[in-house]
């Protein structure tokens, strides 16, 4: 797929070089115990599938549907869970798995909501993180690339539901 449009700002090499680092890293941190992943939909998607085969033991998978972002650019401020877990995370390892940590607004939400079904432990990790643009805080414990304020689609994540299949993180440039 090549666009006129997109720029390359974190290829696919380099993504799949970071992921086993993380994985190797997550692995190490928690060698025992139970671990759930929790997939953010539908932009994690990519990665979580990516980290937990990096991953050098077992792993649990569960997903959440989040919305706040609808066509636009920025965000709308509004979160909603649009699908819940499956499972109960209750004394659970819980590692969240997102695609980018934008204004943090989602997180930060998100982090507030899981805490109260009282986990054992939970961090995030996310490929993207552009602290800029931080309007809440949120502590990005496994961080793939920081990036700067640009929009991006690829590897996941969207622009209006496109580009999600690109190997490459892109910069969408406006038309
Ligand atoms: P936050 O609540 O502002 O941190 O936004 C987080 C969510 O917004 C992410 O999970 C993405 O779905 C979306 N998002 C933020 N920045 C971008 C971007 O550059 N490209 C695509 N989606 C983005
Ligand atoms: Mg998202």
């Amino acid at each position: 797929m090549t666009d006129p449009k997109l720029t390359v700002v974190v290829s696919s090499e380099k993504i799949q070089t970071r992921i086993r680092e993380l994985g190797a890293q997550i692995s190490a941190d928690y060698p025992t115990g139970d671990l759930y992943f929790i997939c953010i939909l539908k932009g994690a998607c990519f990665f979580l599938t990516d980290l937990a085969r990096a991953m050098k033991r077992d792993v649990s998978l569960d997903f959440m549907g989040i919305s706040t972002y609808g066509k636009e650019k920025s965000s709308s401020g509004e979160v909603r869970v649009t699908k819940d877990l499956d499972i109960s995370i209750e004394g659970s390892n819980v590692i969240i798995v997102e695609d980018i940590v934008d204004s943090g607004v989602t997180l930060n939400y998100l982090m507030h909501v899981l805490d109260q079904r009282k986990p054992r432990s939970i961090r995030i990790a996310a490929l993207l993180d552009k602290p800029e643009r931080r309007l809440r805080p949120v502590h990005v414990h496994y961080a793939g690339f920081q990036i700067e304020d640009r929009f991006v689609v690829g590897y996941g994540l969207d622009h209006a539901e496109k580009y999600r299949n690109l190997d490459d993180v892109c910069a969408l440039d406006p038309e």
